[in-house]
């Protein structure tokens, strides 16, 4: 038998979800080396430790550029994928890139362009597809069972703590918008289980500045796309219920309606309630969040990475990783999200904001020059 030999592996931000790819990497067979990397040491530092990770550097492109790495995962915050993103391609490595592709419509096109023109394998981090009942419902619309699709719904519902979260290193907070941030996984999956018929030709949107004004984001954007053949999405999501709300993030409806059927999927993780004594405290807790927040009911698997059980998280995130790992060391076919899908999404959101921003219709496509420009108008 012929050995194989191991990946290396650089992952470029070691914060809450960097932390729980980096340590399945650790027990995944196929990676051998690991470097990682962080702009904030001591979170750096404790997780090479506690994975005994091979080597550690601040500067992403130390890290980028050493000769043992061959794919690179990017988990910095939100608004900081550009930059390692582009530096990995620049080295030629496969790639597995946080969402969004990028904040910036421009910059996400330019990435989408330097990922195509390399032909690197880059995939972008929507979880949720890596759900089982999200993939038995991709395969019964792929067997033909609701016919063509005609009109699909979503509701999303947030606990106030992940805008809270996302908003606490950056300033800049013009485009962390509830669609673009949170909605995106939820946009990502309809459009994935809509498939080739989701082809929208414009949207129109409205958005709520009422309750997260502190914070310098909105509230909440509701909006319909109309698709090509004349089907339609409608879009709604509000990022503002309050802490003690007991869903630890998402809480979603989704009803898709075909010619010959439908699917109508309760996600709201309301069948595994725990009302107790004791506080469960926020669900998502990366460094330097502090809150306040007494939540003594708790629907429990609402976490959408997944859950710890002794010590392990088990879950979507467990499951799209590893998978990962099978896609870049067996060369696995896997329904991760494309780069031009994670592209295709940044546009969609932003195009929401732009028509709640202008309260008119916007045709789609769209350039992402247009979006920017009429966006910072
Ligand atoms: N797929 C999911 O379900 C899911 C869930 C939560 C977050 N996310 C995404 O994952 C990414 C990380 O989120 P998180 O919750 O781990 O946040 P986090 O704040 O816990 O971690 C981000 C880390 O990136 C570091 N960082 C920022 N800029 C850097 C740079 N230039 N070089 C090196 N390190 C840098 C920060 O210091 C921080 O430690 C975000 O893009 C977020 O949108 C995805």
């Amino acid at each position: 038998m012929s050995e194989k030999k191991q990946l290396g592996l650089a992952v470029v931000g070691c914060g809450v979800v960097g932390r729980m790819r980096a340590t399945l990497a650790r027990d995944f067979p196929g990676i051998g080396w690991i470097g990682l990397s962080d702009v904030n040491e001591s979170v750096g530092h404790k997780l090479r430790d506690d994975i005994n990770a091979d080597f550690y550097s601040n500067d992403f492109r130390e890290l980028i550029a050493r000769p043992e790495v061959d794919a690179v995962i990017i988990a910095t915050s939100t608004w900081a994928h550009v930059e390692p993103t582009l530096a990995a391609v620049d080295q030629g490595h496969m790639l597995f890139i946080e969402k969004p592709l990028a904040t910036d419509a421009r910059e996400s096109a330019q990435v989408l362009a330097a990922i195509e023109a390399a032909g690197i394998d880059a995939v972008v981090g929507y979880t949720q597809r890596f759900r089982r009942r999200f993939l038995v419902v991709k395969q019964r619309i792929e067997n033909g069972q609701i016919g063509e699709f005609t009109a699909a719904t979503v509701r999303a519902f947030m606990n106030r703590m992940a805008p809270t979260g996302e908003t606490r290193l950056t300033q800049d907070r013009r485009f962390l918008s509830p669609m673009v941030v949170s909605g995106t996984h939820s946009l990502d999956m309809s459009m994935w289980l809509m498939g080739e018929a989701a082809k929208p030709v414009s949207v129109y949107a409205r958005s709520t500045e009422k309750i997260l004004t502190d914070l310098g984001v909105k509230d909440a954007t509701f909006g319909l796309f109309q698709m090509e053949d004349g089907g339609m999405f409608s879009m709604n999501i509000c990022w503002a219920l309050p802490k003690v709300w007991p869903g630890a993030v998402y809480g979603l409806e989704i009803g898709i309606v075909g010619t010959e059927g439908v699917i109508d999927i309760e996600d709201t993780h309301r069948d595994v309630i725990l009302a107790s004594e004791h506080s469960q405290g926020p669900a998502y807790n990366p460094e330097g969040l502090n809150l306040e927040a007494q939540r003594n009911v708790d629907f429990l698997t609402s976490f959408p990475p997944g859950d710890v059980y002794a010590g392990e998280l088990w879950g979507p995130m467990r499951e799209e990783t590893n998978n990962w790992f099978q896609r870049i060391y067996n060369k696995k076919q896997t329904p991760h999200a494309t780069a031009a899908e994670g592209h295709r999404n940044l546009i969609l959101t932003m195009a929401m904001d732009l028509s709640a921003k202008e309260k008119r219709e916007i045709e789609l496509p769209i350039t992402a020059d247009e979006l920017m420009e009429r966006l910072e108008a």
